[in-house]
């Protein structure tokens, strides 16, 4: 269950191909696009084997009034069929949309800010270091993805930027040192980071490692890759007394909701623990593939995020904690 918004009904007006698997989609909702902050996304309705899912893709770029909306979406052949969606769409189709919200909000007034983006998350930092530019903030951005063709807007980037950008070609074997970058951070500075789950799990942990204060650092993900590759699994709910099957590409809490167990969520990105569900039992491996339990946490296995999260070699008892709206006095 999730508070949602009003949905909106958009037209594709273009799509540009950015790279062998970005894809840059224009859109315009009816009524013209809303105000929305750099970090903010949209969510979209999308099918998935012919079932309507939701899909959350960062807005590109600042706001301006006489822009449409802009997305960019990489093709991800493992994935649950949401990129596959997107990639479908030509000019002229329809799409039912969100407003934007913003759950990777910028923080103004800090000495200097440091942006760090793997691949496709470049889409929220671009507008990041967009608008930290236009308001004449000191940025750093490092960026890296598997290949240059890979790397979104990193031309436009170093036009705008100039040395304050650094560009990281994994296929050349220049990587990210990120325990050089965070210890080499100063007090009062501000990191936001946004890309695959390693890169973000590896920054927290150096982050913590070197003490610095925890809401300097910012993240937000895409995608889940976790240490197993996916496999289904059975669900087991003893206070419902019901199985319910998660397909190799259907998350646990798709599953559940598909199946009618009432579980809270929100992100449904490993990052804000609502989905967060009891574990009764595993005789599996589990696969923890969010970023809001600690590793220590983790270690224990006795809760996991249903949105993310998964099981191999085995099934899983879980408690989903919710129990429902609870009967008004009187009513009937
Ligand atoms: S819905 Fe946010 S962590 Fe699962």
């Amino acid at each position: 269950m999730r508070y949602r918004a009003h949905w909106t009904s958009a037209q594709i007006l273009a799509v540009q191909s950015l790279g062998p698997d970005i894809r840059q989609i224009d859109l315009l909702p009816e009524g013209g696009p809303e105000r929305f902050t750099a970090g903010a996304h949209l969510d979209f309705r999308v099918f998935v084997a012919g079932k309507p899912e939701v899909r959350s893709y960062s807005l590109v770029g600042r706001h301006d009034p006489r822009l449409p909306y802009r997305v960019a979406v990489k093709a991800a052949p493992s994935s649950r069929g949401g990129s596959s969606y997107m990639w479908s769409l030509e000019p002229g189709h329809r799409i039912q949309i969100s407003q934007p919200q913003n759950n990777f909000p910028l923080t103004f007034g800090r000495p200097e800010y440091l942006l760090l983006a793997g691949g496709i998350g470049i889409t929220p930092i671009y507008g990041m270091a967009l608008e930290l530019l236009a308001r004449g903030a000191e940025v750093q951005l490092h960026y890296g993805a598997a290949s240059r063709a890979q790397m979104a807007y990193a031309d436009d980037l170093q036009v705008r930027l100039g040395d304050r950008v650094r560009l990281y070609d994994a296929s050349e074997g220049d990587m990210v040192d990120l325990n050089a970058l965070i210890g080499s951070v100063t007090p009062g500075v501000q990191l936001y980071v946004c890309g695959p789950m390693p890169m973000l799990n590896a920054a927290k942990q150096i982050w913590h490692a070197h003490r610095m204060p925890e809401p300097d650092l910012r993240f937000e993900t895409f995608g889940a890759s976790g240490r197993f590759a996916p496999q289904g699994f059975q669900v087991y709910l003893p206070h419902l007394n019901r199985t319910v099957d998660v397909g190799e590409h259907q998350s646990m809490l798709d599953a559940l909701t598909d199946a009618g167990v009432e579980v809270l969520y929100d992100c449904r990105k490993g990052e804000c623990g609502l989905c967060a569900v009891d574990v009764v039992a595993c005789d599996g491996a589990l696969d923890h593939r969010d970023l809001f339990f600690s590793e220590e946490q983790k270690a224990v296995n006795d809760r996991m995020c249903a949105c993310v999260s998964r099981v191999v070699n085995g099934g899983i008892s879980i408690d989903v904690g919710y129990r429902g709206e609870p009967p008004v006095p009187g009513r009937t």
